[in-house]
């Protein structure tokens, strides 16, 4: 239990230079109480209390603006910046070390029955805004963008933006159809090979043209 508030008070020291001491992160980070309160809600959950697990979870949600569903699974130091608007739904499970902002919702699509919500893997950081819906899995220390609506799994270290989001980096290297500017398309020369196409069917053309006809005569 000990062990576990110092490793949340640890991974807001890790996660917020904002962060000044230990008094005003226990007193002040709303993301700490809503994992505190989820830690009891979860036991009484497990042990069958529902609604008793319920009422924490709502309790809380009323004092944080964040509200984890009583079921799900959370690993060890999560650091939840801001909180406000947070939806963690009940067959959510997430990993150690990850990092919520605020706004995200880690949801089902609502065609699910049973396992709905995704799995969260370890060192993930989602940003602002950020919508994870559906059963699958997002990999280890993969990064949603903020804003992304993600609604496929996410391999292991990728970086996933837009909405549907898509996988802009893998393993540190750039992936996917956004543009490389490398290999911009140059409008110029684009326009010449346009025009030497053309020269080159009016040629054609033209030799044709110049082709004797039955009678030994060119066509004028
Ligand atoms: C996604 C994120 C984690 C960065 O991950 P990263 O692996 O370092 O990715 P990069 O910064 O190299 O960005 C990769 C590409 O995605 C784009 N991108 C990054 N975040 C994006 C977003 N949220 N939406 C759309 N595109 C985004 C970048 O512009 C870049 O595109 P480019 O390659 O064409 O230049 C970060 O941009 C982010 O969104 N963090 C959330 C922070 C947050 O919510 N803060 C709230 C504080 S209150």
């Amino acid at each position: 239990m000990f062990r576990h508030i110092r490793s949340d008070i640890n991974a807001v020291f890790e996660n917020d230079p904002a962060a000044h001491s230990r008094f005003e992160v226990i007193f002040t980070y709303s993301g700490l109480h809503a994992i505190w309160a989820h830690r009891i809600a979860n036991k009484l959950f497990r042990k069958g209390w529902f609604t008793f697990a319920r009422i924490i979870s709502q309790f809380s949600r009323f004092m944080t603006g964040i509200e984890i569903h009583p079921g799900a699974t959370i690993g060890e130091r999560l650091f939840i910046d801001h909180g406000m608007g947070i939806v963690i739904g009940e067959t959510c499970e997430i990993g150690d070390d990850v990092v919520i902002y605020q706004g995200v919702t880690l949801g089902g699509t609502g065609k699910e029955k049973g396992k709905r919500h995704p799995t969260i893997g370890n060192n993930v950081v989602i940003g602002s805004g950020a919508k994870v819906l559906g059963s699958f899995s997002v990999g280890d220390n993969s990064n949603i963008g903020s804003n992304a609506v993600v609604l496929r799994e996410v391999p292991d270290n990728c970086t996933v933006v837009g909405n549907p989001g898509r996988v802009v980096k893998r393993n540190g290297e750039r992936v996917g159809d956004r543009l490389d500017h490398k290999q911009l398309p140059d409008p110029v020369i684009e326009m010449f090979r346009e025009m030497h196409k053309e020269i080159e069917s009016l040629r054609a053309e033209v030799e044709k043209l110049r082709e004797p006809v039955a009678g030994g005569e060119t066509r004028s």
